[in-house]
């Protein structure tokens, strides 16, 4: 077997947060080497347990580190109305068996970045605020990782969380700006593409038909993001953002991309956390990312049932 590339996801969990934890798990071409958590979709201490507990339903150990709580300069925003109460919907998991790391994020991203043999990847899909903090903490990481898949930024849609901002840069756009201006080789894969990646709720009868801890978990989760996507945008599903982030991490050629300048706006109240690629290169700037132009929902969203179904069946139980 080729070696496995080590991944760090980032993430604010949130029920596709969980989706891309499991989905992580259930990848063989992948090694889940850490879960740092940030707060977005929920508090901070919550998103650790979520991450904690989720980890527990597959019994993977991969360490949860807890991250920064706050945005760098706006006050914090979570996401009730889209994620629930606990940040993952009607489901209501086993308290964790375990405990987070006794270590800080942004030092096991710089760790994991700084001293993997093979260059790791960073799988950002929550506000940007640990990753920015880690390039502060240690601007070599810029060198030495192979790739930053961020979810996040809407560009040629409307946003999801003002007219026009995405949820994970409007959150913290100040970090965003420093990622976006630190020279890491950047993956954007925005709310346009992700918007469009539905699990139905015919997908989540499918997988129910395995019993287990896992697709009970699943089906708990998405029943109340699925209700959110109809109440809120009229869709006949929920957009799993998360895990198309993370299965490019093994997976590139699900999406087609263009290298481009993107910048975010963090100066005007009513346009804060909008991001900008400059397609026709009329700022004259170098390509600081590489951006997702398309995307192969179906083989994706194939591959997620195939890996869900395969964990499902490895980790049987009553529904
Ligand atoms: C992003 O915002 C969060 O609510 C989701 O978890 C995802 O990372 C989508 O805009
Ligand atoms: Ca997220």
């Amino acid at each position: 077997m080729t070696t496995q590339r080590q991944v760090i996801l980032d993430t604010d969990p949130g029920i596709d947060d969980a989706l891309a934890i499991l989905l992580a798990v259930a990848s063989p071409e992948i090694e889940l080497v850490a879960v740092t958590v940030t707060g977005g979709n929920c508090p901070l201490e919550q998103g650790v347990e979520n991450a904690l507990a989720v980890l527990d339903t597959v019994d993977a150990s991969a360490p949860v580190v807890p991250g920064v709580a706050l945005p760098l300069i706006r006050p914090p925003f979570t996401a009730p109305e889209t994620h629930g109460n606990t940040g993952l919907g009607n489901a209501n998991l086993p308290a964790a068996r375990r405990n987070p790391a006794p270590d800080h994020a942004i030092d096991v991203i710089v760790r994991q970045i700084m001293e993997a043999e093979a260059p790791a990847t960073l799988v950002a899909v929550a506000p940007l605020t640990n990753v920015a903090l880690a390039l502060r903490r240690e601007p070599r990481i810029v060198e030495r990782v192979h790739e930053v898949i961020v979810m996040g930024g809407a560009f040629d849609v409307p946003g999801n969380t003002t007219p026009l901002a995405e949820f994970n840069v409007y959150v913290d756009p100040h970090a965003a700006y420093i990622v976006l201006h630190s020279g890491l080789p950047l993956t954007i894969v925005p709310w346009d593409i992700t918007s469009k990646v539905l699990l139905t709720q015919e997908h989540v009868d499918l997988l129910l038909r395995t019993s287990s801890p896992v697709t009970r978990f699943i089906a708990d989760a998405t029943s109340f993001y699925i209700d959110f996507h109809r109440q809120y945008f009229g869709y006949a599903g929920c957009s799993i953002n998360d895990p198309v982030a993370l299965a490019l991490a093994f997976q590139p050629e699900l999406a087609q991309y263009t290298d481009v300048f993107v910048d975010v706006e963090i100066d005007s109240p009513k346009s804060m956390g909008k991001t900008i690629a400059d397609v026709q290169q009329i700022w004259k700037r170098p390509a600081n990312a590489r951006l997702v132009t398309s995307f192969d929902d179906a083989a994706f969203l194939a591959l997620f049932m195939e890996r869900m179904t395969h964990l499902a069946q490895r980790h049987p139980g009553p529904v």
